[in-house]
């Protein structure tokens, strides 16, 4: 496969600093040579140019920190990540989750013109489905998902044009932690989020198969693996820590079976914050996930 890297360095999105250094720490983690000893073809397109935040100003516009740097972050993303053929697959590394509004909107945008059906596996503690009046915090990097539907602010939902996620092309797996409006808003969408809950009771293999029937009628895959979606003492290296995460083995499982299903078109590597990480496990952790979803196996 012929596999495209494309690093967004941002961390305007999150409430603490440096996970804008997430790509140096997973291509520190030899990614791309990861990728190549399954035999793929890695061609790695360097940087999205984002803002610093020292340089510009911490601007809250209409309860977005930092709305406008996120925004051509992402739009500049999902250009660059759009202009890729259909035979490529992109991996993109984050940054923050936010820069998912525009990786996701440019795998759309690279399906089809105007945007084609593509269904996306969001894996995360965190639902990420708040709008500027439902977050807490007013970080983006809590409301992507929400975005992508097509809610919340004009700007962000204007990536990509008139595109949005169908809420039911979506599933996500491994949350456990929700705000009180965010729930609400996950309920009336309809969006399919399956809980450590549900890990616990149901297992990786059953909402594996859950998933890929649910999505049978998408064009593409795309799946965002937010890395505090592991448990923290598997990815202590992350902004926003929730105990009782998936496991090692749960994480690999989930990527083995996708891998083996055939269907996954792309996928984001996001979260990932070395300064939080004494020997930059969860960036080394997170180049494991990527390599089993493309291919590689135990035996
Ligand atoms: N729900 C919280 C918020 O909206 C935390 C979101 C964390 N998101 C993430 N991508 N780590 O602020
Ligand atoms: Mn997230
Ligand atoms: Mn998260
Ligand atoms: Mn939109």
């Amino acid at each position: 496969m012929n596999v495209a890297l494309l690093g967004i360095p941002m961390d305007l999105g999150a409430g603490r600093r440096g996970v804008d250094m997430g790509p140096s720490a997973l291509r520190n983690a030899h990614l791309a040579g990861a990728l190549r000893a399954l035999g793929h073809t890695v061609t790695d397109l360097g940087d999205v140019g984002v803002a610093l935040p020292e340089s510009v100003d911490k601007l809250i516009e209409g309860g977005l920190v930092f709305l406008t740097p996120i925004q051509e972050a992402c739009a500049a993303a999902a250009e660059r990540v759009a202009a890729l053929g259909p035979d490529v697959f992109p991996l993109t590394i984050g940054g923050d989750h936010s820069v998912s509004m525009g990786t996701v909107t440019g795998n759309a945008l690279r399906l089809a013109p105007g945007g084609g059906r593509l269904g996306l596996i969001w894996v995360d503690a965190h639902t990420d489905y708040n709008t500027p009046d439902s977050s807490p915090s007013g970080n983006i990097h809590g409301m992507p998902v929400a975005h992508l539907t097509g809610l919340g602010d004009t700007r962000l939902t204007g990536l990509g044009g008139g595109w949005h996620m169908r809420p039911e092309d979506i599933v996500m797996i491994g949350i456990r932690s929700v705000d009180p409006h965010e729930r609400e808003l996950l309920r009336e969408a309809g969006i399919k989020a399956y809980t450590m809950k549900d890990v616990d009771q149901l297992g990786i293999t059953r909402i594996h198969e859950e998933t890929l029937e649910r999505l049978s009628g998408v064009q593409g895959l795309h799946v965002s693996f937010d890395a505090d979606a592991l448990d923290p003492a598997v990815c202590p290296g992350v902004g926003t820590p929730v105990p009782g995460g998936l496991t090692y083995r749960e994480g690999h499982l989930l990527m083995e079976l996708l891998s083996e299903s055939g269907r996954v078109t792309s996928m984001d590597i996001v979260e990932v914050n070395p300064i939080l990480d004494a020997h930059n496990q969860t960036a080394e952790v997170m180049v494991g996930m990527a390599a089993s979803l493309l291919g590689q196996r135990i035996l």
